[in-house]
């Protein structure tokens, strides 16, 4: 055998706690003997750490695996893994429909990944799509410095809500929280290692319930303990439920000021029936009533959703309803969806919206989402902010950070900006960024 490092490329779809997954599946890997390579044609292994939350999302894994078949050809060593939401729902299928494919790991198997390569070597084809017992996050290595400001931290995973057109509950399992002394242990070593700001991530983040020395803890007590940690200077989570918003979590956004000011909170629908038929339990004045008592904890804060246009039944009033609660929100980002129906969900039985008006419907959603975020970014020019600055940006003495408020800011700067909090002076808004000036 040779000395030389083996190769391992990883591709990473979906959500924030794929990205996670990733770095650690890196790691893991890391400690037998590989290191990571942006090129696909000078791997030893190709990773592809997929999302199944929508069609298009689980199609591309297959179109993306029939491209890597000339690489195959080329390097028949090639070891393809299949990892992600898409392994955990069609472990088996995968197999079949790609003979190029050497292993499929689910979402919760990950610390078992080295051991399956080494099956590989030995000519199987292993798929491990069982929910185990042990926590994953246990049986991985430690995790190196990375040189970047920011990090997620996963402290929740899975969904008990079943959402009707969801398939996280299926591909993630049943909720799990991690206990406190472990989570604290792992923002402790990444603080020591130069991270200023760690995001929090769940599937339903706000539902933790991790054990801790005294009893049950809520992501409330958890965010105010992790703030002691001195260095650690922005705290961040995501994503939340509107119904798991504790009144302890919502008085932190107050209290702390470490805990950042803005808050993804997808509500989905502005239509009571929609809402209903989306399993969500919440009605839209229940989730109006939730924000104002968020924006009196903390006034300047903001608020970020998602939304599916074309839900089974949606009518044009349940639409406009929507269209109307978002205006009233005045959230300052979102995201839209078009409706997918999902193999095994309950909205995937129903009739659906005819494509042609759910296209639209997505495009007036995001038309007016569009305009919202614009006006909240213009309101920005003359303040001043707290901006972490991660990385120079395509001009040159340009860096580019996240505001206090998640927007993209640039500055440019003489001294080299990476890993610098400053405060910032906002000068304008583009479409998608900020520009200021250090104060
Ligand atoms: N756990 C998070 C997000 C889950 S997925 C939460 O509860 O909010 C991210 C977003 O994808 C969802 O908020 C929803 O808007 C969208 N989404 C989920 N399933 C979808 C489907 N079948 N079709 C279209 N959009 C979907
Ligand atoms: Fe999916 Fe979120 Fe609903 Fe859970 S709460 S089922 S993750 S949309
Ligand atoms: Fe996708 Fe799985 Fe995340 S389905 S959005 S990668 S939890």
């Amino acid at each position: 055998m040779s000395d030389a490092p083996k190769k391992l490329h990883i591709k990473t779809y979906g959500c924030q706690m794929n990205v996670y997954d990733s770095e650690r599946m890196a790691e893991a890997m890391g400690t037998q003997g590989y290191v990571l390579t942006d090129d696909p044609a000078e791997a030893d292994m190709v990773l592809l750490n997929t999302c199944h939350i929508r069609e298009k999302a689980a199609e591309k894994v297959y179109s993306d695996l029939g491209r890597l078949r000339p690489f195959k050809e080329a390097k028949p060593g090639l070891k393809i893994g299949v990892a992600g939401c898409v392994a955990q729902a069609e472990g088996e299928e995968i197999m079949r429909r790609m003979p190029l494919v050497d292993l499929v790991v689910g979402s919760q198997n990950y610390h078992r990944l080295p051991e399956m390569v080494a099956a590989t070597a030995r000519g199987e084809r292993p798929v491990d799509t069982e929910f185990p017992v042990e926590d994953k996050f246990d049986k991985l290595p430690e995790r190196p410095a990375t040189g970047r400001p920011t990090a997620f931290l996963t402290v929740q995973e899975g969904c008990d809500k079943f959402c009707a057109f969801c398939v996280v509950p299926y591909t993630r399992g049943a909720e799990v929280s991690r206990p406190v002394a472990r989570i604290l242990a792992e923002a402790g070593k990444l603080v020591a290692k130069g991270v200023k700001e760690i995001t929090l991530l769940g599937q339903n983040v706000n539902g933790y319930h991790g054990e801790g020395a005294d009893g049950v803890w809520g992501l409330g007590r958890l965010v105010r303990e992790l703030a002691r940690i001195e260095g650690l200077e922005r705290i961040r989570y995501t994503t939340s439920h509107p119904n798991d918003m504790a009144d302890d979590l919502i008085e932190a956004h107050g209290a702390e000021p470490k805990l950042m000011p803005y808050l993804h909170l997808p509500v989905q629908s502005g239509a009571d029936r929609i809402l209903k038929l989306m399993n969500r339990h919440h009605t839209a004045a229940e989730y109006l009533r939730l924000i104002e008592r968020i924006r009196a904890a903390r006034p300047d804060i903001l608020l970020s959703s998602d939304f599916i246009a074309g839900f089974p039944g949606e009518t044009e009033q349940d639409h406009r309803d929507t269209l109307a609660l978002i205006e009233e929100v005045g959230f300052g980002a979102a995201f839209s969806f078009k409706y997918s129906p999902r193999p095994g969900t309950p909205a995937a039985e129903r009739a659906g919206v005819d494509p042609e008006v759910a296209d639209r419907r997505l495009h007036e959603l995001q038309a007016l989402i569009t305009r919202l975020q614009h006006e909240s970014q213009a309101a920005m020019v003359g303040r001043e902010v707290g901006v972490l600055f991660e990385k120079p940006g395509r001009l040159p003495g340009q860096w580019v950070g996240k505001s206090d408020y998640l927007q993209a800011v640039h500055v440019t700067s003489e001294t080299p900006l990476q890993g610098a909090l400053a405060k910032v002076r906002i000068t304008a808004s583009g479409p998608n960024s900020l520009a200021g000036v250090l104060l």
